[in-house]
């Protein structure tokens, strides 16, 4: 009998997993790709830091490894268990690093840990270890996946350990976070003192996790064929442009998915009423119950825009507050989700105070009402000024809620701008702007209202949203297709 061909095996590492721990959108991905992957065929297991929430969130666990320290990192140990959707982990416990209250980068009170760089230099040392010849488990990936700089460090460990290795490919989820830290941090690491040149992990003085990926790994992939091209410049290269530009023969752009399961209108239990591409009317009656939820005057005739997001310079949210009052007087309504930086909170809090049941705004991270403001708005509002993929635009066009976004990024890669040729031939399915301005977002804003408004041509532009295929299954294709190419080269 001939033996069935080994599964091609990949260490996916990742310092965010839904629904365990999550700022933003590496935390689905991490969730959503690997299953994809080994849907496509893959062997995947997920390396994971041991917050508090993965040790409780993940039960069955046993202990599978221990480790020594290293430099000013502590002694750890591996502990094997499972994701809820089945793919396997292995988690670092480290309770020295990881057992803390707050977020996975910063304390409850939005500072960044000071010890970052061993919290997350311990990941990426384990990662390396695990990948190669040196590891203690008897599994031995053929692709170390990385993702953003948290785990960036891998393929300098990688690089400097002799012996048998696996190719190595670093994901690019957003270059604005880079894990900076002081020269000395090297040592710290115990990485050796060659690792800090320009050839390696120095930036501009420091030791850089990111740049220490984009040098060393074997390939490089972004969430967006455009952000793949953007992040090559000065303007969205946050100082790494020459490098990727140098590198763009191992750099990919490959489109995020989306989970098609945890976002269908269809099924979705968080809203008050399923509806579909055949049964938009009902879409209605979520409008209705987010109006009441959020505290706006309940009016079915008005255009509701919708805001879910993190609240940070990326996300352009400054034009919004900028257009807030033209948006009004549109008339429209607007309802807000989103936290992050302390002034966006109180300027949009100001704003809902100011402009009462036309205006609402919610602070603080809500799953569920993310679902109602995707499934009650007509409109959702994206003007990000840069944006790597993006999954909101994605969630929103399965909704039947169009997006207003700059088209930059994976927003121009996902939505395509209402125009009366791609309306007539059924492809429109959002409102576009550029430059990022705030006459820009409210041109877009006045077009998409026009467009509302005509309730023919506005069904047209929601049925091609909802008729998209955002699923996973084409960019795992993609993904397998490069883990074989890097084997093979
Ligand atoms: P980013 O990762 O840059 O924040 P994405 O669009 O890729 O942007 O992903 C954001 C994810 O986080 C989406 O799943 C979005 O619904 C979710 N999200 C962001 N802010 C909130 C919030 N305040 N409450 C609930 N979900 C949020
Ligand atoms: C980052 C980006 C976002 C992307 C997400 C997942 O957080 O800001 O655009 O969708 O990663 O790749």
């Amino acid at each position: 009998m001939s033996k069935a061909p080994a599964r091609l095996s990949v260490l996916f590492v990742t310092s965010e997993l839904a629904p365990l721990i999550k700022t933003g959108g590496l935390a689905d991905v991490s969730a959503a790709l690997p299953v994809a992957l080994a849907a496509a065929g893959a062997e995947v297991r997920l390396l994971v830091p041991g917050y508090p929430a993965v040790m409780e969130g993940v039960r069955a666990k046993s202990r599978v490894a221990s480790f020594p320290a290293l430099g000013d990192m502590p002694a750890s140990q591996l502990l094997a268990g499972k994701h809820s959707s089945g793919v396997p982990m292995l988690i670092v416990d480290c309770p020295a690093l990881y057992g803390r209250t707050g977020g996975p980068y910063q304390d409850a009170s939005g500072v960044d840990w000071p010890d970052n760089a061993l919290r997350f230099g311990l990941l990426c040392y384990l990662a390396a270890v695990l990948a190669s010849g040196r590891s203690p488990l008897p599994l031995r990936p053929q692709i170390l996946h990385c993702n953003d700089w948290q785990s960036g460090l891998a393929p300098a460990y990688l690089h400097f350990f002799p012996g048998e290795r696996p190719r190595s490919l670093l994901t690019i989820h957003n270059l604005a976070y880079q894990g900076i830290f002081p020269a000395e941090t090297v040592s710290r690491l115990g990485l050796p003192a060659a690792a800090y040149s320009p050839e390696g992990v120095e930036f501009y003085g420091r030791m850089s996790f990111l740049k220490a990926g984009l040098h060393y790994a074997d390939h490089l992939t972004t969430v967006s064929p455009t952000y793949a091209a953007e992040i090559q410049t000065a303007e969205f290269g946050f100082g790494l442009e020459g490098l990727l530009s140098r590198r763009r023969s191992h750099l990919t752009g490959i489109l995020n998915g989306v989970d098609v399961d945890a976002w269908d209108p269809e099924t979705d239990p968080y809203i008050a009423r399923y509806y579909g591409v055949n049964r938009l009317p009902a879409k209605q009656e979520n409008k209705r119950a987010l109006q009441e939820r959020m505290g706006l005057s309940v009016d079915l005739d008005l255009p509701l825009f919708g805001v879910i997001s993190r609240f940070t310079p990326q996300k352009g949210l400054d034009l919004v507050l900028a257009c807030a009052r033209e948006l009004i007087a549109a008339p429209a309504q607007l309802a807000v989700l989103g936290t992050g930086d302390r002034d966006l909170q109180e300027a949009f809090q100001q704003l809902a105070k100011a402009l009462p049941g036309k205006v609402a705004v919610q602070i603080g991270y809500d799953e569920g009402l993310a679902h109602q403001i995707e499934a009650g708005a007509d409109l959702f509002l994206m003007p990000s000024r840069f944006e790597p993929c993006g999954l909101n635009q994605m969630y929103s066009q399965r909704y039947g809620t169009p997006p207003v976004a700059h088209a930059v990024g994976g927003l121009a890669d996902t939505v395509v701008d209402y125009s009366a040729a791609t309306l007539a031939e059924r492809s429109a399915t959002g409102f576009l702007f550029q430059p990022a301005t705030a006459e820009a977002l409210q041109g877009a804003i006045t077009r998409a209202v026009g467009v509302w408004e005509d309730t023919k041509a506005f069904r047209l532009i929601q049925k091609a949203g909802m008729a998209r295929d955002f699923s996973w299954d084409a960019s795992a294709e993609r993904y397998m297709e490069l883990y074989r190419t890097m084997l093979a080269s």
